[in-house]
């Protein structure tokens, strides 16, 4: 009799303390009831980024600051009947549930229009449907896509043989931390080719190397025209980031008219063939090695 009557107390406290609980759930204008089932780690890093500064007003910290992102999670966080499964929020950006993409860039879209992401629209990765999250992560207090020493292993995640490329023995420094893919490159796209941060290739280089832009006295026409004739971007076998060895490279267009491209010559050893001066060691540019352009008064060879 008394067993059964703690038993009843104990089964009226339990059913109050569980009403009590869901009418809370049941208002997802907060963000505590969100946080009451996830207090995972990889969910509350968004606490203390800039998405949930409370100094903010933007970003509504402390009340629909989940649903900015998420949508609106009325059905996901109401009652369930026993075994029903939990509906999603109207937006999901990682695991099964995964939202469209459209769905998903709206969310972000909503509030980052213009600054660098100006040129989205049209771009290449909104074209291929590439998400904003394929690269941002929103929940860790470090997005690695942001910082230069941890933003190239999210561009190999789908440009794998950029990664190939970074580890041949000629690259911008972008392994090492020093550069990023972003340097040269906007990812959300720009007024330049293949979404680079100048106008042109050329204007992109000279953002950096400067003493390459002349004007001079005695300009190499390619130079002017395009670095990427002689030079790969992203990395190299050869020397300085070429893309053939010289003199391969100066006889793509100098033909053997001249000195220039005479592979052997018998001069220096009785019967012996010799490689020419012109083809060992730097082989042009043992001799033209102002390659980029001259100022010098008698550099019109690119000699000195
Ligand atoms: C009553 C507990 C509960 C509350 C409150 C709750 N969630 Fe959830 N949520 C879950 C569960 C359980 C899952 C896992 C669902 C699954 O894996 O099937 C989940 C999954 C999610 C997911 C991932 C969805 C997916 O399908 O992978 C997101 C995003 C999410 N919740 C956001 C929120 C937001 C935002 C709020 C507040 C508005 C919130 N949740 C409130 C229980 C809750
Ligand atoms: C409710 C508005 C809002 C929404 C929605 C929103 N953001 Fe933000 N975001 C902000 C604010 C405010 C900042 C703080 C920086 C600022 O002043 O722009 C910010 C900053 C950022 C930053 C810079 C972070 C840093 O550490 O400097 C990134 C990246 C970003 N948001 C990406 C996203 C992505 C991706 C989405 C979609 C999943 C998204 N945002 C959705 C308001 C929003
Ligand atoms: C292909 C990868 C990629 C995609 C897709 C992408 N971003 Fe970014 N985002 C970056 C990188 C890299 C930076 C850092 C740029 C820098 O260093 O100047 C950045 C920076 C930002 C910033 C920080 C402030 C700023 O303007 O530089 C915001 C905000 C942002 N992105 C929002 C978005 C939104 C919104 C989308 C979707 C419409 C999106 N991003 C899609 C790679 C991406
Ligand atoms: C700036 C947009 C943004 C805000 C604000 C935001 N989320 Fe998310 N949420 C995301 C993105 C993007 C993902 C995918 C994983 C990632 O990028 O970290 C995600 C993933 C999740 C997941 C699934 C985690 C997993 O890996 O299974 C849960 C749960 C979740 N969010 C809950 C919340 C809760 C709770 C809040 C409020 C405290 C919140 N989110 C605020 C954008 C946001
Ligand atoms: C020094 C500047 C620079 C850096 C750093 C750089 N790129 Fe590029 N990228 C270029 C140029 C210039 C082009 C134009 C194509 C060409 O002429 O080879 C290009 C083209 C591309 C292309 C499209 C054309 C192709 O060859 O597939 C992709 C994709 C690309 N880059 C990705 C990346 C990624 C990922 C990173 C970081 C690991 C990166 N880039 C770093 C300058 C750069
Ligand atoms: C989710 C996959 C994905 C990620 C992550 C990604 N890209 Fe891309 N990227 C693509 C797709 C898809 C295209 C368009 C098809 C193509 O050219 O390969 C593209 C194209 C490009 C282009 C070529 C544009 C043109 O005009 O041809 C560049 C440059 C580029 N991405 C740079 C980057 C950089 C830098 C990052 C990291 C900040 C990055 N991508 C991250 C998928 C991705
Ligand atoms: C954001 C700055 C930046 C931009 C933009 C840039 N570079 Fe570089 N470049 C560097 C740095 C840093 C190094 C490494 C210098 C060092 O190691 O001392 C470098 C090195 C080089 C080298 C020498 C590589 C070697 O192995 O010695 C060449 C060639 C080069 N860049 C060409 C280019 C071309 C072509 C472009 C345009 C497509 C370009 N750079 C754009 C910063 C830049
Ligand atoms: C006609 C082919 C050619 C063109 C076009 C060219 N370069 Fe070069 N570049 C070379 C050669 C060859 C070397 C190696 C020079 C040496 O070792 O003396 C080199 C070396 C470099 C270096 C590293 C060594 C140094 O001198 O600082 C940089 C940086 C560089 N080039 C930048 C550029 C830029 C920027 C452009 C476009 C404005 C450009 N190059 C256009 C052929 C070229
Ligand atoms: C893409 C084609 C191209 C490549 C590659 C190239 N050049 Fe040139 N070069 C030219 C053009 C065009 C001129 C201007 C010719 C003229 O004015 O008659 C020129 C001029 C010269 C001149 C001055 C000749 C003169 O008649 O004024 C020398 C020397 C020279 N190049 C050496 C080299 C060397 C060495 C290399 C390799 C490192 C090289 N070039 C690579 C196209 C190229
Ligand atoms: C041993 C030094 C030396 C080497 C090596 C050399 N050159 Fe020259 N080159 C010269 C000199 C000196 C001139 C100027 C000749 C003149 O003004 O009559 C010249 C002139 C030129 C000219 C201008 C047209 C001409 O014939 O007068 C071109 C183009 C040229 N060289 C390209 C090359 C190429 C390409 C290579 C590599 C295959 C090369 N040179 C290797 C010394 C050299």
């Amino acid at each position: 009799m008394r067993l059964a009557g703690c038993l009843l107390a104990l089964m009226l406290l339990c059913a109050g303390g569980t009403q009590a609980a869901e009418r809370e759930l049941d208002d997802p204008n907060t963000i505590d009831v969100c946080l009451k089932c996830h207090d995972e780690p990889k969910v509350t890093g968004v606490l203390h980024g800039p998405h949930m500064s409370t100094a903010d007003l933007r970003t509504h910290a402390g009340t629909i600051g989940c649903q900015n992102c998420h949508g609106d999670s009325t059905a996901h966080v109401a009652r369930l009947d026993t075994g029903a499964v939990r509906p999603p929020p109207t937006r999901v950006f990682n695991g099964s549930r995964k939202s469209s993409v459209d769905v998903q860039n709206e969310a972000c879209g909503g509030c980052h229009q213009g600054g660098s992401a100006l040129h989205w629209q049209g771009s290449p990765h909104a074209s291929a449907d590439v998400a904003c999250t394929s690269c941002h992560a929103s929940h860790p207090v470090q997005d690695a896509v942001l910082a230069k020493a941890t933003q190239a292993p999210v561009c190999f995640t789908c440009h794998a043989d950029r990664r190939a490329d970074a580890l041949k023995p000629s690259h911008h420094p972008v392994l090492e931390g020093r550069m990023a893919c972003g340097d040269c490159h906007n990812p959300h796209g720009s007024l330049g080719p293949n979404m680079l941060r100048g106008g042109t290739v050329n204007d992109t280089c000279l953002t950096c190397h400067d003493e390459k832009r002349g004007p001079f006295l005695w300009e190499h026409a390619p130079v002017q025209e395009q670095c990427t004739i002689c030079h790969t971007p992203h990395g190299s076998v050869q020397m300085s980031l070429l893309r053939q060895r010289t003199p391969y490279l100066c006889q793509d267009c100098h033909d053997s008219s001249t000195h220039n491209s005479q592979p052997f010559s018998a001069t220096n050893l009785p019967g012996g063939a010799v490689p020419g001066r012109q083809m060992v060691l730097r082989a042009c540019l043992n001799c033209h090695g102002a390659i980029h352009g001259s100022n010098h008064p008698s550099g019109a060879r690119f000699a000195r």
